[in-house]
């Protein structure tokens, strides 16, 4: 399918992990793509790869989530390439392992500026025109971690609470408009993440983790499908649900249980 006429999908968080497989989901669908991340060089040879293989458009945009004109300029840039986004993808983020008091805040206020604020600007900059046009998406990337508090992790886990509780609203403002939202909410996943987060060694590491690529297309496929909330794998699903029916306190004991520093040579990467 060539790209000329179909829909684009831009994509923060595209240079690695689960935005780069979501990119080859949307890719495959035949739509043109924007990708946003600060690594260039990763975003051109995906998109060099992906124009190739799927005869599509891909166009790379480098910028940093942290700064705070980050998301207007990314729009300004869409609109001077007479582009359109059809469909925003919101994956971008990271988190930081460690007791909050002890991790460096400024790096902290980064999580919440890249996962929160972000997501929230550039929403409500594509938001409009797909409201506008009456069609389009938005694929918000959350996590299993934003339906409880998380020791260890509280400002990342509090970051996810936040888009699950955004997303929802916002789909139900939503509702009839032809647009789709969804919530996509992997557990622990292949990636860099973990190394970002300095997971060294946490109990976190040592769980089995799902294939960036089997959560993108489980996403994709509930995006498509025009599902609200994605957690792909049964377990995943398990660890969304189980909270729910247990008692808070054990709920965060649990967390700050698989959140806390495992002993020095205990195995886990
Ligand atoms: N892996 C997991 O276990 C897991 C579980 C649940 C949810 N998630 C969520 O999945 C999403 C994707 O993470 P991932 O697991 O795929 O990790 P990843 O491989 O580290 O990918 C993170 C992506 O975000 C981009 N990014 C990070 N900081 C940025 C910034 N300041 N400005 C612009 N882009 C930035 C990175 O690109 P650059 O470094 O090139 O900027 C990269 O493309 C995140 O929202 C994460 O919270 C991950």
């Amino acid at each position: 399918m060539t790209g000329e006429h179909s829909e684009t999908v831009l994509i923060t968080g595209a240079s690695s992990g689960i935005g780069l497989e979501l990119a080859k989901c949307f890719a495959d669908d035949g739509a043109n793509l924007i990708l946003v991340a600060r690594t260039t060089q990763a975003l051109e040879k995906l998109a060099d790869e992906l124009q190739q293989e799927f005869s599509i458009k891909a166009t790379v945009i480098t910028a940093d989530l942290t700064q705070s004109n980050s998301a207007a300029k990314i729009f300004a840039d869409v609109k001077g390439r007479g582009l359109t986004a059809d469909i925003l993808v919101n994956n971008a983020g990271f988190g930081l392992h460690g007791a909050f008091a002890e991790l460096p805040l400024k790096r902290q206020l980064e999580i919440v500026t890249v996962n929160i604020s972000a997501l929230v600007e550039l929403t409500g900059l594509f938001l409009p025109g797909m409201l506008a046009r009456k069609r389009g998406g938005i694929l918000n990337v959350g996590s299993v971690a934003g339906f409880v508090p998380g020791p260890n992790m509280a400002v990342y886990y509090a970051s996810k609470a936040f888009v699950q509780s955004f997303s929802e609203a916002l789909h139900h403002e939503l509702r009839g408009k032809n647009i789709k939202l969804t919530n996509l909410c992997p557990g622990p996943t292949d990636t860099n993440f973990s190394q970002t987060a300095r997971m060294f060694r946490t109990r976190r590491t040592s769980v089995n983790k799902m294939s960036a690529e089997a959560v993108a297309e489980i996403g994709h496929e509930d995006f498509c499908a025009g599902k609200f909330l994605s957690v792909p794998g049964s377990a995943n699903k398990l660890a969304a649900i189980a909270p729910r029916f247990l008692p808070r306190a054990l709920v965060r004991r649990i967390i700050g249980h698989y959140n806390k520093l495992a002993p020095t040579g205990s195995g886990s990467a």
